[in-house]
């Protein structure tokens, strides 16, 4: 059975409490943080972005995590470099937005981070493909970007099953949009290594407590 790490949105957290939920997060066991940078154009919304990396990359890191930051940006390089400079450890830019990919992942490798290539739900599994060169990891976006909340797009299973037919065991695979209790063993089952989860963790009483009940559903 492959390793599955559940990798908690920041971005469905409650801003008041950010620091103490991280805190619970990390003694719950979760070590992947996932930070959703939006830019306002690439999606609609400005999000978040460099300095709150840099205000909770020291706890985070403190307690064994990291920092994955995804970028739904049209200029992903820019806001790469102010990742890196602000403590961040990888980064996944959309496919979408840019016209060189193996460009954009060589130069987040030069400023020392992990990199993985994002695809919409619109985007061909195909195409999304043969842009991984020299990335770590291809994040499949099961909603289309732009909010937390929203419901899983059911053909996302299947176009999760032939992308990890098409990478081959070894590229990491994350999923990011609409998982919890309900659908988050099909979506490992259907070849995820990374389940990203917003609301199924953050817009609960218990928010370690629905982190674990995550895990324990991969069991
Ligand atoms: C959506 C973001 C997601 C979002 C996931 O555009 O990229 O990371 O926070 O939230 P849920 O799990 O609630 O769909
Ligand atoms: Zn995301």
């Amino acid at each position: 059975m492959r390793e599955v790490e559940i990798e908690p949105s920041l971005y469905a957290a409650d801003f008041l409490r950010l620091g103490e939920q991280i805190d619970g997060l990390l003694r719950a066991g979760a070590r992947i943080f996932h930070v959703d940078v939006g830019d306002g154009k690439f999606i609609p919304p400005v999000t978040i972005g460099p300095v709150v990396v840099q205000a909770i990359a020291p706890i985070v890191h403190a307690g064994g995590g990291r920092l994955d930051c995804h970028l739904m940006v049209d200029d992903p390089t820019e806001q790469l470099r102010l990742i890196a400079a602000s403590g961040g450890d990888s980064v996944t830019f959309h496919v979408e937005a840019v016209d060189d990919p193996a460009g954009v992942v060589a130069l987040g490798r030069e400023l020392g981070l992990g990199v993985g290539v994002a695809f919409n739900p619109g985007t061909d599994v195909e195409q999304a493909a043969a842009a991984l060169d020299g990335a770590d990891l291809a994040l499949l976006m099961s909603v289309h970007p732009g909010y937390s909340g929203q419901k899983f797009i059911p053909e996302s299973l299947e176009r999760l099953r032939r992308l990890r037919a098409l990478v081959g065991p070894e590229m990491l695979v994350q999923v990011d949009g609409g998982i919890g209790d309900g659908n988050v063993r099909a979506v490992r089952d259907a070849g995820a290594d990374l389940i990203v989860a917003g609301s199924a963790i953050f817009h609960q009483d218990d928010v370690p407590g629905a982190y674990a009940g995550l895990v324990r559903a991969l069991a």
